[in-house]
Formats: C-alpha cells, sequence, structure tokens
C-alpha cells in the first residue's frame, strides 16, 4: 500500500482564516481530516462590511493556532505533510498575503512543496471533496466577489461562459440585507426573511435577463431595491421585499442557467451533462432546490457540495493542492499574491460603465 499524499491547505483571501488536512483512500477518493474555519463576523459588524487591515490583522492573530489545530485534529504529525496549498489570488492583498507567507514558509521549514491556489479554482473543486466527479462539467460559481459560469474542462482549464457585468450575487445579497437593516453579513439572513413574506407583492427588475447570453447583472435590482425601501413602513413589508429579491434572483437564475446549459452543450458536445453549483450563496436553500428542478428537466446530473464546503474553506484549497500534487505542478516560494487572478484567462474584462452585451 503506497503512502497517499498529505495536503495542508491555508485560506486567508478574505475574511475567514482556515486551514484543513486532507489526503485520499485507495481510490483515489479525497478523504477530510480536518477543517478548521475561522469567521471575522464580530470584527467587522460594527462596521457593516470587511475592513482589509482588521482583516489581516486578525488573519495574523490566527493563523499559527488555526493550522495547529487543523494538524492536531487530523491525528496527523507535521512530518507527514508532503505539501502545503495556500490560496495566492484572488482577495484582498494585505489578507493574502498573510496566509501565502505563512505557507511559503512552512514549506520551506519541513522542505516540502509549496502550491499556490486560486481560490476560485477552490471553490470550483470543492464538490470534489464529497463525490466523485469527472470533467468536464459546467460551474455556477456565485460567492461574494463572483458569478460566473465556466465551462470546466480538467484542472487548470476554464473556459469561461457568462459573469456578472457588475455586482457579484453574494454582494446583491449582502447590499439587499443592509438597506433592509440586516446586520453583516446580511446575506444569508435574506432567505430568513423571505419565507415570511409574500413573493409577488413587488416586481423587482430582472437587468439583461433577455440579452447578453449567459452573462449577468445585479446592480439595477439593487438601485429598485433602495427606491422602495425608503417607502416601507412595516415588517410586513420588509419581509415581502425580502421575499420578491428572493424570488426575482431564481427567476434570473433560472433562465441564464438554462442559457449556460445550451452553451456548455454547443462547446462539449455533451455525452454526460454534469452540473454545479459552487461559492458561498450556494448555501441558499431555495436557489439549490430551484437548480436542483432545472437539473432534473434538463436531464443534468447535479453535484452540490454540502453547506460547509460552500463558504470559504481550506478543504477546497488543499483539494486543489491535492490535485496538483499529483500532477507534480509546484510553485516557487517568490509567487506572487495575486488579488486579480481569473480562472480564465482569455475571458473579455467585462465589469463597469460601458459594457454592451
Ligand atoms: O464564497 P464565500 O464564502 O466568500 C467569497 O469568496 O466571496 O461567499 C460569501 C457570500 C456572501 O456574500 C454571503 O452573503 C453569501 O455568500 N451567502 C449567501 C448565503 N450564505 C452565504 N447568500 C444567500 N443565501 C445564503 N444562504
Ligand atoms: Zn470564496
Amino acid at each position: 500500500m503506497s503512502k497517499k499524499p498529505l495536503i495542508l491547505g491555508i485560506e486567508t483571501s478574505c475574511d475567514e482564516t482556515a486551514a484543513s488536512i486532507i489526503t485520499e483512500n485507495e481510490q483515489g477518493n479525497p478523504i477530510v481530516l480536518s477543517n478548521i474555519v475561522s469567521s471575522q463576523v464580530e470584527v467587522h459588524k460594527e462596521f457593516g462590511g470587511v475592513v482589509p487591515e482588521l482583516a489581516a490583522r486578525s488573519h495574523i492573530e490566527k493563523i499559527d493556532w488555526i493550522v495547529e489545530k487543523a494538524i492536531d485534529e487530523s491525528g496527523k504529525k507535521i512530518t507527514d505533510i508532503d505539501a502545503v496549498a495556500s490560496t495566492a489570488g484572488p482577495g484582498l492583498i494585505v489578507c493574502l498575503s498573510v496566509g501565502l507567507s505563512f505557507g511559503k514558509a512552512f514549506a520551506a521549514s519541513i522542505n516540502k512543496p509549496f502550491i499556490a491556489v486560486n481560490h476560485l479554482e477552490g471553490h470550483a473543486l470543492s464538490p470534489k471533496l464529497n463525490s466523485n466527479l469527472n470533467y468536464p462539467y459546467l460551474l455556477l460559481l456565485i460567492s461574494g466577489g463572483h458569478s460566473q459560469f465556466l465551462n470546466v474542462q480538467g484542472l487548470g482549464k476554464y473556459k469561461r461562459l457568462g459573469t456578472t457585468i457588475d455586482d457579484a450575487l453574494g454582494e446583491a445579497f449582502d447590499k439587499t440585507a443592509k438597506l433592509l437593516g440586516v446586520e453583516f453579513p446580511g446575506g444569508p439572513q435574506i432567505e430568513v426573511l423571505a419565507e415570511k413574506g409574500d413573493p409577488n407583492k413587488y416586481n423587482l427588475p430582472k437587468p439583461i435577463l433577455n440579452k447578453g447570453g449567459c452573462n449577468l447583472s445585479f446592480a439595477g435590482l439593487k438601485t429598485a431595491i433602495l427606491k422602495i425601501t425608503k417607502s416601507i413602513k412595516t415588517k410586513k413589508e420588509k419581509f415581502d421585499l425580502a421575499a420578491s429579491f428572493q424570488k426575482t434572483i431564481e427567476e434570473i437564475l433560472y433562465k441564464k442557467t438554462k442559457i449556460a446549459f445550451s452553451e456548455f452543450e454547443k462547446q462539449n458536445g455533451i455525452k454526460e451533462k454534469i452540473f454545479v453549483v459552487a461559492g458561498g450563496v450556494a448555501a441558499n436553500k431555495k436557489i439549490r432546490s430551484m437548480l436542483f428542478s432545472l437539473c432534473e428537466e434538463k436531464n443534468y446530473k447535479n453535484i452540490f457540495p454540502p453547506i460547509e464546503f460552500c463558504g470559504d474553506n481550506a478543504a477546497m484549497i488543499a483539494m486543489v493542492g491535492l490535485e496538483k500534487y499529483k500532477l507534480k505542478q509546484f510553485d516557487k516560494l517568490d509567487h506572487p499574491a495575486k488579488p486579480r487572478w481569473s480562472l480564465d484567462e482569455k475571458a473579455a474584462f467585462l465589469k463597469g460603465a460601458g459594457v454592451r452585451l
């Protein structure tokens, strides 16, 4: 029985300090031995959003013991680790630098390879942590900073089919929550409020629904919500607005995912059709069940990561590390932090004013 690789993953790209140890079984399926995530909600609460300097300081304070805890919980020794994988981007540079420097120093100290990981690739591979997933697959990545449809053709091989031209979906959830007076981080609370409201009360815009292929846009939605909140007086109206927002998002994603399905099929000439949803917003139960039904309708096999692997975590970073380790794709210790790092470097930059679809 050959020794299976043991990978330490480290994640500090935004406001979660995380470390994880993973390995694989004889069949080559990953096993998560530990997955420690320390959120900074309390640090940023009073500011209503993530403050980069404070986030970086908090990472520095916690990174040692988070990594130590991950190793302890895994039941393994430092000397058993075969490689260290750290997020190198995209994200806040002051935050990235903490986990990246720590990972490099750790790898150097145990004389083992270092692997720089793209955070988005971590989300993209997160479903592999608990299911057998073969390439190619269609990925909908919906997080606080990104919203994209990607044709995942292999490790490191991504073709972007669509992206947001303004706000990310998680950002839209967070901003709506803020306008409704929900404490940071409000995104997850929207679906709780939505359950108490009437989803048909407000008719909200669905920007670029009928154009731009499977590109997405959420900024107009936020502006509409801002206007409505000015005249809202009762709790009931607040619940109705949350419910209308949640329903509007579901309708946008339903239509755009269908378009992404046909583009994916056109590109791949698909026999097996697989759809994966990942990123923090993939924790939204109603979005999950809507996408689940759509997969049934269109004969797609759906592989959705469990909630614990949807938000930022280090197991997904270790997962990329594991795949790269097996291919001996190591990085040098001078690998830079990359605050902007696209999965599809060839895709056009679509954000900002004046974008034409
Ligand atoms: O992937 P993630 O943890 O961090 C980034 O890489 O951005 O995603 C965080 C985002 C936040 O915007 C948060 O509000 C959103 O995911 N989110 C949700 C839910 N849980 C987290 N949005 C809607 N419904 C949820 N249940
Ligand atoms: Zn993320």
